[in-house]
């Protein structure tokens, strides 16, 4: 995996040409903040599995939205009672030492739950012998950072009570760390899932939304997940965090053709001086693809409601992010949290919680991994 060389597009003049037209509020310049952002050690890469069967597939029966069978936020309080103090130190001073790995881990933890359920199956590193989803193309820009956060933590409690903390739980209370460590709000994290026994190559690309797709079709896999319209808003929310590649909205800003293919400089729902900024930081993407936007260009590092004032005022980054403007369904609830960062606070720790319990593995579906990017055994197995 590549490091994306991050383009600091909150750069003072890019965040007052952006500004200009739409005013800023008082909380813009974050630039600083931003600018630490840094890349860090990669996470070793297992060999990539070269032309070799994949595992057994998952079935997709067993990722569907169950009740929370069996998970408590309190399953650990006898056999790890220290597990999330633990989690909590070592991603804490992962996040300050790398400032990207919150946006990292909670993109993985949203991959990892959209996929076959939160059950760590995006953490399996492939093998000579067997691929996982870490194969899929859509992965091609998960964060070494956010996997060695995980792994570190998986490595912290194996000194203090090995055996016992999934890395599906370690994931899930590491992206509620996070989270909250960069402005967000606290939400229950109830625990005891288990760790999957296959990680499908191919699932990724079939269960997870892409920059290109419409509203409509968005909603078509969140709600066939059980998540509802409003749902799927609040956890877009998410992309207050984090960047993209320039290759992810590259079409909105490079030869852009509406629907009935009539050409323009650029998608006309941005903000023009949005768009030309954006237009000249990715002009070398197709020879350097590692060139990246933050999705929030206001207050990039910040978990705040800023990413739904962005859209309305033309400065979502993804067509995805902003075509929920255009689209009346959604329409509504980008308003209102827009508008009221305690709704979208509220609304985004209920989904998250939600999000979190999707198609976990309890008894025997699964198992507690000794370490997280290997099963215990067989074919991925170290
Ligand atoms: C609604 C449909 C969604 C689409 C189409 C979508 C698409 C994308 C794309 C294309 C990127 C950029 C990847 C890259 O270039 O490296 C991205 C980044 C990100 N996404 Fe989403 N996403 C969606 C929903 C979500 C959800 C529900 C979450 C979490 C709850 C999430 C969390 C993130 C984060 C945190 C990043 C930044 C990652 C980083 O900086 O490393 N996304 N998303
Ligand atoms: C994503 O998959 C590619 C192969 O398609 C692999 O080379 C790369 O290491 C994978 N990325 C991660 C983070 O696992
Ligand atoms: C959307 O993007 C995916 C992945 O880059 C690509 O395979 C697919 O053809 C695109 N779909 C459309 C409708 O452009
Ligand atoms: C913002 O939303 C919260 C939670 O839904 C609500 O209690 C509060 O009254 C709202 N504030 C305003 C100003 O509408």
């Amino acid at each position: 995996m590549r490091r994306p060389s991050l383009l600091l597009l909150a750069t003072a003049t890019l965040l007052a040409a952006a500004a200009a037209g739409v005013r800023a509020g008082p909380e813009m310049p974050q630039a600083a903040a931003a600018l630490g952002m840094r890349a860090g050690p990669e996470m070793p890469q297992a060999a990539a599995a070269a032309g070799v069967r994949a595992g057994p597939a998952m079935p997709q029966a067993a990722a569907a939205a169950g009740p929370p069978v069996k998970l408590s936020p309190d399953f650990y309080s006898q056999s790890c009672p220290r597990a999330e103090r633990i989690i909590a130190e070592v991603v804490q001073s992962k996040q300050m030492a790398n400032p990207t790995t919150a946006a990292g881990v909670l993109r993985v933890f949203f991959h990892d739950c959209f996929v076959t359920g939160c059950d760590a199956s995006v953490l399996i590193a492939p093998t000579h012998f067997a691929k996982s989803e870490k194969d899929a193309d859509i992965n091609h820009s998960l964060p070494g950072d956010a996997f060695d956060a995980v792994v570190r933590a998986k490595l912290a409690l194996e000194l203090e009570c090995p055996g016992v903390v999934s890395c599906a739980d370690v994931l899930a209370l590491a992206s509620r760390v996070l989270v909250t460590m960069t402005g967000g709000p606290r939400y229950p994290v109830p625990l005891g899932r288990k760790d999957s026994l296959s990680s499908n190559p191919t699932a990724p690309d079939v269960e997870l939304p892409h920059a290109n797709f419409t509203v409509g079709r968005i909603l078509e896999l969140f709600t066939a997940k059980g998540f509802t319209v409003q749902e799927m808003v609040a956890l877009s929310g998410a992309h207050t965090l984090g960047f993209s590649h320039c290759q992810e909205f590259a079409s909105r800003i490079y030869d852009y053709k509406d629907k009935t293919g009539k050409p323009a400089p650029f998608d006309p729902s941005m903000n023009p001086t949005y768009a030309k900024g954006l237009q000249a930081a990715c002009k070398e993407y197709q020879k350097d693809p590692t060139i990246a936007a933050f999705n929030d260009v206001m207050t990039p590092g910040k978990f705040d409601n800023m990413y739904y004032v962005n859209i309305e005022r033309g400065l979502g980054l993804l067509s995805t992010d902003e075509d929920m403007w255009s689209d009346l369904r959604t329409r509504p609830f980008v308003e209102r949290y827009a508008a009221n960062n305690t709704a979208f606070f509220d609304d985004f720790a209920r989904a998250m919680e939600k999000l979190s319990l999707f198609g976990v593995k309890t008894g025997a579906d699964g198992e507690i991994r000794r370490r997280c990017d290997a099963y215990n055994s067989g074919p991925n197995a170290l």
